[in-house]
């Protein structure tokens, strides 16, 4: 099998960095004072293998959304990454079908390899809604995948038709919400409805923890109590469960910080359209974007060479483009620059 190639992470620093859809901004300092505490506790016994005190905290938050949340509906992950492997190992093995749209999340493809599973793709519509061939029965369809919303898209499709897929499937869905805090709508009260739902999300874009390594499912309790069966008991590590509980915690960091990446976001595509990008409409901190006159991966590679890296992405069937993260004001100005620099 091909493993997963992920995007570019240099760790010298020097390159402006807009490939991963990193948040720009340093996490709450309550996230630092809380993983500080716990090193001065020492760390010599393991960590809560159930992350109690991060599943308490966050089904206070969710609840005015999905009313009847507690802990038990909630799986905490090393990253969102984990609770995906998670979920497939539970619901997949050899010779079922996994499936999910195209482009999207390549990662899909990889954890059905795992399994020695099979990939079932479905190409999105011109306008990225899905069509009849996403929720066809098809024999040993065992569960499907849906970033909403989606990479490297950054479109969403409405909780409403989000519903009907999911009550049209044969198979369990799982909506990958990594982005959803920069979107005006989510899936959650869904879960409520159909069992069949689950909604992973992440703390590595919004409360912009990529390197703490922490994501979390919400599913119905009897879900959630098979799915623990499969986990690593100690998936989560304590700094890791510390550090995302104060983040959650400070509403007020999270408001602000994400309020200044939507206000970048709608910056950047109006700089790139000035530029005579197409863009696509973005509910997520990127940007999906291609030029009628300039190769997508000469851009891509011509902007590395000045020190701004930016993620060249090809899918079959699709094409290429560039997917740009939506950094600091100053990180997009150096962008912008270099790009009317290469445009001469
Ligand atoms: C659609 C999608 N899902 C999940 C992830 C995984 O995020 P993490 O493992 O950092 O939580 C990513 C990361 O880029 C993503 O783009």
């Amino acid at each position: 099998m091909d493993g997963y190639v992920p995007g570019e992470q240099p760790q010298d620093g020097k390159l402006i960095k807009l490939n991963t859809n990193e948040n720009p901004y340093a996490c709450s300092p309550k996230v630092k004072a809380a993983i500080g505490r716990v090193c001065q506790q020492g760390l010599q016994k393991y960590p809560d293998p159930g992350a109690t005190a991060f599943r308490i905290c966050a089904a206070d938050l969710m609840r005015e959304e999905l009313p009847g949340i507690g802990p038990d509906w909630i799986l905490c992950g090393n990253g969102s990454d984990d609770i995906l492997t998670i979920v497939t190992r539970a619901f997949v093995e050899g010779g079922d079908l996994v499936r999910f749209p195209r482009p999207s999340y390549v990662l899909y493809e990889t954890l059905a390899a795992i399994q020695g599973a099979q990939c079932d793709i479905v190409d999105f519509e011109d306008d990225w809604s899905l069509g009849a061939d996403f929720t066809a029965a098809k024999k040993r369809l065992r569960l499907a995948f849906l970033a909403n919303p989606n990479s490297p898209s950054g479109t969403v499709i409405s909780p409403e038709k989000v519903a009907e897929i999911a009550a049209a499937l044969p198979c369990p869905l799982l909506v990958d919400e990594a982005y959803v805090d920069f979107s005006e709508t989510n899936c959650l009260s869904l879960i409520a409805e159909n069992d069949q739902v689950m909604v992973s999300r992440t703390l590595s874009k919004s409360y912009a923890l990529a390197g703490l390594r922490f994501g979390f499912l919400v599913a119905q309790p009897h879900i959630i109590r098979e799915l623990v069966k499969v986990k690593d008991s100690y998936n989560c590590d304590a700094l890791s469960i510390a550090g995302a509980t104060a983040a959650l915690a400070d509403r007020q960091w999270f408001d602000e910080t994400r309020g200044a990446i939507l206000a970048t976001r709608t910056r950047l595509i109006d700089l790139l359209q000035e530029l005579g990008f197409e863009c696509v409409p973005s509910h997520a901190n990127f940007v999906w974007c291609r030029h009628p006159h300039h190769s997508a991966k000469k851009l891509y590679q011509d902007l590395k060479t000045q020190g701004i890296l930016v993620r060249y992405m090809n899918y079959p069937n699709y094409g290429d483009g560039l997917r740009i993260t939506v950094g600091t004001n100053s990180q997009i100005d150096a962008f912008v620059k270099s790009i009317r620099y290469l445009f001469g």
